[in-house]
């Protein structure tokens, strides 16, 4: 698939803006900061999503279409404690529902920090994935952080972990800096979009 002609489709406060929950839909959730839009951006190289050094930038659930079947989507980060707590629950409120409802979400790419990764929040969100069937991506961030003996034994230890959930779950550094994993996960995209 070429990731490239990704286009802006529209920013949704909530479920009942999105577009119609038809055809494929794969999803970038994580903790605020950890990445999303940045590998989003990588991804189809292009500078759709914006990214910040401030947490919390993306308010909003994103959605990038590939074609009219296939649709990528930026989700607000979760588990920024700086927010207002009632923005806070508004935008828990429809991450949850736009993950129990969406009948499109084929495929959930979990992006954390390769330097505090499996966190509370990261571990429901990638067990309720499990629960649900739906396939899962860890991709540990930011991975040019660390040099390749600490990156590859983080990853270790995280797909060793994640192992024990059972599920359809893979775990790859990535850095959109320095273009890590950026083939792992457009052949993983590739598999969800396409099937086997
Ligand atoms: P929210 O929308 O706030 O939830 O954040 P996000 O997950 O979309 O993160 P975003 O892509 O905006 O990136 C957050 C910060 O991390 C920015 O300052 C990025 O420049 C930085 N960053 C993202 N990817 C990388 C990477 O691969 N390497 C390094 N070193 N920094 C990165
Ligand atoms: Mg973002």
């Amino acid at each position: 698939i070429k990731y490239s002609t990704a286009k802006f489709v529209t920013s949704a406060p909530d479920i009942t803006r999105l577009p119609a929950d038809e055809g494929i839909e794969v999803a970038f959730a994580g903790r605020s900061n950890a990445g999303k839009s940045s590998a989003l951006n990588a991804l189809t190289n292009q500078k759709l999503a914006r990214t910040s050094k401030t947490p919390g930038r993306t308010q909003l659930i994103n959605t990038f279409e590939l074609d009219a079947e296939k649709r990528l989507i930026d989700l607000p980060g979760y588990g920024y404690a700086k927010v207002p707590l009632e923005m806070k629950i508004k935008w828990q409120k429809s991450l949850g529902e736009y993950l129990q409802k969406r009948d499109s979400l084929k495929g959930l790419v979990v992006l954390m920090d390769i330097r505090h990764p499996l966190k509370d929040l990261d571990l429901d969100l990638i067990e309720w994935a499990v629960g649900c069937e739906i396939p899962v991506l860890a991709l540990l961030t930011k991975a040019d952080k660390y040099a390749q003996g600490k990156r590859k034994s983080e990853v270790l230890q995280v797909r060793k972990a994640l192992a024990e959930l059972g599920g359809d779950i893979k775990v790859h550094a990535f850095s959109s800096l320095k273009g890590i994993g950026l083939t792992d996960l457009a052949w993983t995209l590739d598999d969800w979009f396409l099937g086997p």
